[in-house]
């Protein structure tokens, strides 16, 4: 078994999560659980990047100390990472203790290896970037990357000699074409540093958050050098040197194309300065759009994950993501696309396969999957075998769109062979048996091989596949083996047959899907007036603390700190959220409904909520807000 360590970006604490931060990470998922089923010894890390003047801004703004803003977004990442399935071994957070002395490490290491000096930084600093500028590379003034202001820095500073690897940075590359993909951004690196390297600021003297400077506590370090290193202490350096030399290098560190020259530059004489080898791999992908736009917070364009999820489901969303976005260009959102891909590819094609295909083996074998003739293979068993062989490559080309493209194929042919076959018709003649048999045998034993396909990508439908399918084991944790044609035991007794993708409706005007964007249809029966309006009291309110009220099946008892009070809100939602989700989260809250006892429980406001088809969905804020922020 070989170590493969594979990682996401770690994720700025400035806000929520995003559907850009979302792909990053189903795309890292689904590489380490094709690796798994590879049999490799997979280590999966993600985090989040807690430190520098971007974090300390957006806590400034909120009026909360940088480390509250760092608890109260790491929370959601990691809440929304396990609704999606993300099987990652780690989690790391900048602040942690392991991180920090790893971090103060590296910084020695090059210290001793004579690459650091300390000097006069004079130039320019993007917040939002975290990027320096030199006055040549801005664009009209500002930032050339974000296009945002920048600001002007003149303070002494530590600085790193990447200068002196330019050198060993080509050669590495020139000799290893394949480490970063696709070739156009290698193309990019390539000519990045034929143009020539500068030494890099790697302090900042007027900054208190982060990490600092060893044996020199006024400069704290500067926040890539700090980030970037999460790759190596989230795998135990310099504590744990076993675990470490067990995964390190890395064998793919996935990043979006805004991050590149930070990862295949920095890092690597990061590394080598360091004594360290340098990742095997960079795979970078572009962004998601919507409307020709970079989705961001800062462009109010963004697509919030947990709505989407709901609509369309943890696979939907995941399938979505990894079918439409090939690695090389940027991709569309719209609400369109997710809609039609997860109609017609999840619920039309292969759902209606499973059901068609299990309530066949119900009805013509009494549930039991049958003994096939070996005589007959089915027109479609070559292509499966054939994606089957190539499986690896695709794997390692990450080529997952073209993977699913030619699982579809399949479908389909399936889909036909059940047309001409007509088993409906061979089971109306005894003589036909044998065939019967073999096209049940042949569907069923087909799905079992695709649902394993796209395990990596819908690693709960492909297990529920199985499960009616009558196997015993989780399809999510097979091996590339149990791909041979023939696994499925004839004798095996299918399960219960339910749908695995429901369709989902067209429209939901009652919950507008996309935060940003303003409802289709208002609801609005009659006016009030702004005054009318005004009298509600609405403010934002955490949940602190949730309990059941006995004798209700909806109702929960909501302890909700408005800022200056903690109230007693009774909410009925408890069909939809667990008690653990609800801890922490923000929500609107109407704070002068006169109080009313609910099963005995005095409640004191109301959490709104949006309702969708009589289910509630919360009211959220989109960032962190101090509690009892009004809502205006
Ligand atoms: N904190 C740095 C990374 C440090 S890694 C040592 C950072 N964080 S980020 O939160 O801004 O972005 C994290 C990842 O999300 C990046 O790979 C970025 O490309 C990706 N995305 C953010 N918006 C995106 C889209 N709209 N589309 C696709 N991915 C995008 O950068």
């Amino acid at each position: 078994m070989s170590g493969y360590y594979c990682t996401t970006p770690i994720y700025y604490i400035n806000g929520l999560p995003h559907i850009g931060h979302v792909f990053t990470t189903v795309l890292t998922d689904v590489i380490a659980r094709f690796h798994r089923m590879l049999g490799d010894d997979v280590f999966f890390l993600t985090g989040t990047d807690e430190h520098g003047q971007k974090a300390e801004k957006a806590a400034r703004e909120l009026g909360i100390p940088p480390r509250e803003m760092a608890d109260r977004i790491a929370a959601p990442f990691q809440e929304l990472w396990r609704r999606l399935n993300i099987a990652n071994n780690d989690f790391i957070r900048t602040t942690e203790s392991r991180h920090v002395e790893g971090v103060q490490e590296m910084f020695r290491r090059a210290q001793a290896n004579g690459d650091i000096y300390l000097g006069d930084y004079e130039g320019w600093y993007c917040t939002f970037d975290e990027a320096f500028l030199t006055e040549g590379q801005l664009d009209d003034g500002k930032c050339p990357d974000c296009h945002r202001p920048v600001d002007r820095i003149k303070e002494n500073s530590y600085f790193f000699r990447l200068s002196r690897y330019q050198e060993p940075l080509l050669e590495h590359y020139r000799q290893n074409p394949d480490a970063i993909v696709p070739r156009s951004r290698y193309n990019e690196v390539i000519s990045f540093l034929e143009s020539g390297l500068r030494d890099l600021s790697v302090s900042r003297l007027k900054l208190t958050w982060g990490i600092s400077v060893p044996g020199d506590p006024t400069h704290v370090i500067y926040v890539w050098f700090d980030a970037l290193v999460n790759y190596v202490t989230g795998i135990g350096f310099p504590g744990k040197p076993e675990l470490f030399s067990r995964y390190w290098p890395a064998n793919v560190h996935v990043i979006g194309k805004d991050i590149l020259r930070f990862h295949t530059v920095y890092w690597p004489a990061f590394l080598l300065s360091a004594g360290l080898a340098v990742p095997k791999k960079f795979l970078v992908h572009g962004w998601w759009l919507k409307e020709e736009e970079k989705i961001s917070k800062s462009r109010g364009n963004v697509v919030e994950p947990n709505q989407l999820i709901e609509k369309f489901g943890v696979d939907g969303v995941r399938y979505f993501l990894i079918r439409e976005a090939p690695i090389e260009s940027d991709s569309n959102y719209s609400f369109e696309t997710i809609l039609k891909r997860v109609n017609s590819d999840l619920a039309n094609d292969l759902g209606n396969l499973v059901s068609r295909s299990l309530t066949m083996v119900q009805r013509y074998s009494e549930g039991i999957v049958p003994e096939p003739a070996t005589d007959d293979p089915p027109p479609f068993r070559g292509s499966l075998e054939n994606i089957v062989v190539s499986l690896p490559v695709s794997i390692e080309e990450f080529a997952f769109p073209r993977l699913l493209t030619a699982v579809w194929q399949c479908v389909n042919s399936i889909n036909r062979y059940i047309v001409d076959q007509q088993p409906w018709n061979l089971a109306k003649d005894a003589s036909q048996k044998k065939k019967l048999d073999t096209v049940l045998y042949n569907n069923c034993e087909a799905l079992r091989c695709i649902a394993m396909l796209v395990a990596p990508v819908m690693p709960d439908s492909a297990d529920r596949i199985w499960k009616q399918l009558g196997i015993p084991r989780a399809a999510s944790a097979a091996l590339i083996e149990d791909l041979q044609w023939g696994g499925l035991q004839p004798g095996t007794r299918i399960g219960d047959v339910e749908p695995v993708f429901p369709r989902i409706e067209e429209k939901e005007p009652e919950a507008p899907l996309q935060i940003a964007e303003a409802p289709k249809k208002e609801n609005v029966t009659s006016h009030v007036s702004i005054d009318d309006f005004q009298k509600i009291g609405l403010k934002v309110g955490e949940i602190k603390s949730a309990e059941k009220i006995q004798g209700s099946k909806k109702l929960l008892k909501l302890s909700v700190d408005l800022g200056t009070e903690v109230r007693t809100v009774v909410a009925g939602i408890a069909e939809v959220y667990s008690l653990e989700e609800l801890i922490g989260r923000q929500v609107i809250v109407v704070t002068n409904l006169k109080p009313t006892r609910l099963m005995g429980v005095e409640s004191n406001g109301m959490v709104l909520a949006a309702s969708v088809s009589g289910k509630p969905v919360l009211s959220a804020v989109i960032s962190p807000v101090p509690n009892g922020t009004p809502v205006k």
